[in-house]
C-alpha cells in the first residue's frame, strides 16, 4: 500500500504515549514533564476511578508490573484500592529495573498521579488525550461525568470545544456515547481493537467521534484517506521505530501515539 505515498503532512500531533514512557515510567509526572520538554502536543492519561472515587493515571487494570510497596496496597486491581494505598506505590522503581540503561535515580518514589493533579501541574498550558478505562467502580457518577466536572474545574471545557484541549478517548463505544450525551461538544477518539478498522465501522463512527485511533497494525494510506473522507481524524496507536514513524507519517496520519515523542519530532522536521 506505500506505492502512493504522498509528501508528508507537518501538521501532524504527537501524541505522548502515557507520558514519554520510552525514556521514564508510564504515567509518572516526570514521563508527562518530559515528553513536554521533548515537544510532545498531547500528553496522554489512561484513567481508573479507586475504590474511593478518585480518578487516577494508569494503565494497566493491576498494578502488579508497574508499582513497587506494600502488597496490600501496591498490587492486584487498581479499582479496589484507595487513593491513600496507591499514594504509598512507587511507580518508578519497576522502570529502572526493567531498562538499566535508562535508569535514573529521579525516578524511584515516583508516585501515582491523580488526574486533578495532572490538571493542577500543567493547566491549560497543554493539550491533554485522556482514555477512559474500563474499571470496578461502576457507581455514579460514571468515570465520564466525574471527568467532565474536572474539566469544567480546571478551565479545560472551552479549549477542548475550541481547539481540541482535550481530547476523549475510549475502545468502548457506549462509554463516548454517555460522554457525547452529557457534552455533545467534547471531540472524542474512538479507539479501534486490531482488525477492526474498515469502511463500514469508520462510517458508523464517524457519525459521533471527531475521530479514529486504530493499532498501527491496521493503518494504510488507503485507510488514512477513507478516514478523512468521512470526516474522521486519525491517531493510530503505539509507533516507536524512526521507520516506523517516517512510514506512518507518510500516511497523512494527524498525529500519532508513541512512547518517543523525541523521534517523532525528528521525522516532522526532516521532512
Ligand atoms: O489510547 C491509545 C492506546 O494507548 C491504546 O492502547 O492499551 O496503550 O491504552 P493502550
Ligand atoms: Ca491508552
Amino acid at each position: 500500500d506505500g506505492a502512493d505515498i504522498p509528501p508528508l503532512k507537518t501538521d501532524q500531533v504527537i501524541v505522548a504515549h502515557r507520558g514519554a514512557s520510552g525514556h521514564a515510567p508510564e504515567h509518572t509526572l516526570a514521563a508527562y514533564d518530559l515528553a513536554l520538554e521533548m515537544g510532545a502536543e498531547y500528553i496522554e492519561q489512561d484513567v481508573y476511578s479507586t475504590a474511593d472515587g478518585v480518578l487516577v493515571c494508569l494503565h494497566d487494570t493491576t498494578l502488579d508490573r508497574t508499582a513497587r510497596g506494600p502488597a496490600e496496597n501496591c498490587s492486584g486491581s487498581v479499582g479496589s484500592k484507595t487513593l491513600a494505598q496507591l499514594k504509598t506505590c512507587d511507580m518508578g522503581s519497576w522502570f529502572n529495573e526493567t531498562h538499566p540503561d535508562r535508569a535514573r535515580p529521579e525516578y524511584v518514589g515516583q508516585r501515582i498521579p491523580t488526574l486533578e493533579e495532572v490538571f493542577q501541574r500543567y493547566g491549560r498550558e497543554v493539550n491533554y488525550y485522556i482514555e477512559i478505562k474500563p474499571g470496578l467502580d461502576l457507581t455514579p457518577p460514571s468515570v465520564a461525568q466525574r471527568l467532565l466536572d474536572l474539566m469544567n474545574r480546571y478551565g479545560l471545557r472551552e479549549g477542548s470545544v475550541q481547539r481540541r484541549q482535550v481530547l476523549v478517548q475510549s475502545f468502548i463505544p457506549t462509554v463516548l456515547l454517555e460522554m457525547r450525551r452529557l457534552d455533545p461538544e467534547i471531540p472524542l477518539i474512538q479507539l479501534m481493537q486490531p482488525f477492526t478498522t474498515n469502511a463500514a465501522t469508520m462510517a458508523l463512527i464517524a457519525g459521533y467521534s471527531f475521530g479514529i485511533g486504530p493499532p498501527v497494525s491496521d493503518v494504510s494510506a488507503s485507510l488514512v484517506q477513507q478516514a478523512h473522507g468521512l470526516g474522521l481524524a486519525m491517531h493510530p496507536y503505539t509507533v516507536d521505530e524512526p521507520m516506523d514513524l517516517e512510514r506512518i507519517a507518510g500516511y497523512c496520519v494527524d498525529g500519532l501515539f508513541t512512547n518517543f515523542p523525541d523521534r517523532y519530532r525528528a521525522v516532522l522536521e526532516a521532512n
